[in-house]
């Protein structure tokens, strides 16, 4: 093997460059040469492909976001852009893609494996933390470190006017953020979509308070209460008492250089997945699973099982043994 191509897709996460730089120093140093994909699938699709040199490489590797640029491409799901993209990576003597993304971005990999036998291995990346089979995606950790500074910077004003706070978390369709910070930052309470509560069950949960008292509630994006105003209306209305604010933290989650964790799991991983990419290794993304890296099949991370997979797992992971809302 003598070229090989990377691309990141889907949301950018906090050490996907740091990921970059450790497979093009790894593969360097098996004499193999890394071309940079802009801007994910959709850039494979454009031929928008260029030789990474070393510098530029190093200058990125502990910044957030991903220098390469991300994007979700829909041209991908039609088989003659596929066809293209295979053709573009062919012209240029490329004989196998690393994809750093979330499990959307698994759709596309797994595509140009079967389609077209062509060598691809995934590593995890997104702030989400919503990859079945694996524990650990890139991004997560520094996300949750950005939520707990911000959180507890709202909850400095929280003590001072005696309020409660209501403060929304990224996460698409998972509540890994919000759980795992809600636990961090001593949360009241946290609301994921794994659990469905309706708003009467919800507002009985929040205790009776004469005076007005300090609260943190957090909420996962994806969660089914997640209107804002729905939400503030119906605990005002059950606790009067109550003076009640609702923030949404938004992107800021999804930017910030990468933490130690982040950029340790990202040299891992991408070091891994150059060696075994080299070994014959394809269609499989690397998990960190019980304390290791292992590889786990493309097709079984995208079948119906796999989120029940992600469902136990959150719960197991955030040592969560009360009630979930
Ligand atoms: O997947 C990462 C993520 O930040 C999700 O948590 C969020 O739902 C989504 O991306 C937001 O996407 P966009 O940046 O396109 O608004």
């Amino acid at each position: 093997m003598k070229n090989i191509a990377i691309l990141t897709s889907g949301g950018d996460a906090p050490g996907m460059n740091t990921c970059v730089h450790s497979v093009f120093m790894e593969a360097a140093h098996h004499g193999v040469a890394l071309h940079g994909v802009e801007d994910g699938f959709q850039g494979l699709i454009e031929d928008r492909i260029f030789l990474i040199e070393e510098e530029e490489s190093l200058r990125n590797a502990n910044r957030g976001g991903t220098y390469l640029g991300t994007a979700r491409s829909k041209d991908f799901l039609n088989p003659e852009y596929r066809a293209q993209a295979i053709q573009n990576l062919k012209n240029r003597g490329i004989e196998a893609l690393i994809v750093i993304g979330g499990d959307g971005s698994y759709m596309g990999a797994l595509a140009l494996c079967r389609e077209f036998g062509f060598p691809v291995v995934g590593i995890p990346g997104t702030i989400d933390n919503d990859i079945a089979y694996t524990d650990y995606t890139i991004g997560f950790d520094t996300a949750l470190n950005t939520i707990i500074e911000a959180a507890d910077k709202i909850l400095d004003t929280a003590q001072a006017h005696h309020r409660l706070f209501l403060v929304e978390v990224m996460g698409r369709n998972s509540g890994s953020l919000a759980l795992n910070a809600g636990i961090a930052c001593n949360a009241d309470m946290v609301l994921i979509p794994e659990k469905q509560t309706g708003l009467e069950e919800l507002v009985q949960y929040i205790p009776n308070r004469s005076v007005k008292k300090t609260g943190l509630i957090v909420v996962a994006e994806g969660d089914e209460q997640s209107e804002r105003s729905t939400l503030v209306k119906a605990i005002e209305l059950a606790h009067p008492a109550l003076d009640v604010r609702y923030t949404v933290l938004g992107h800021i989650q999804r930017g910030g250089n990468p933490s130690y964790k982040d950029r340790f799991m990202a040299v891992r991983m991408g070091v891994k997945a150059v060696q075994d990419l080299i070994a014959g290794v394809s269609g499989q993304m690397i998990s960190y699973k019980e304390g290791r890296l292992q590889w786990v099949d493309l097709n079984k991370i995208l079948t119906p099982e796999a989120s029940k997979e992600r469902m136990d797992k959150l719960i197991h992971n955030a040592l969560f043994s009360g009630e979930i809302l």
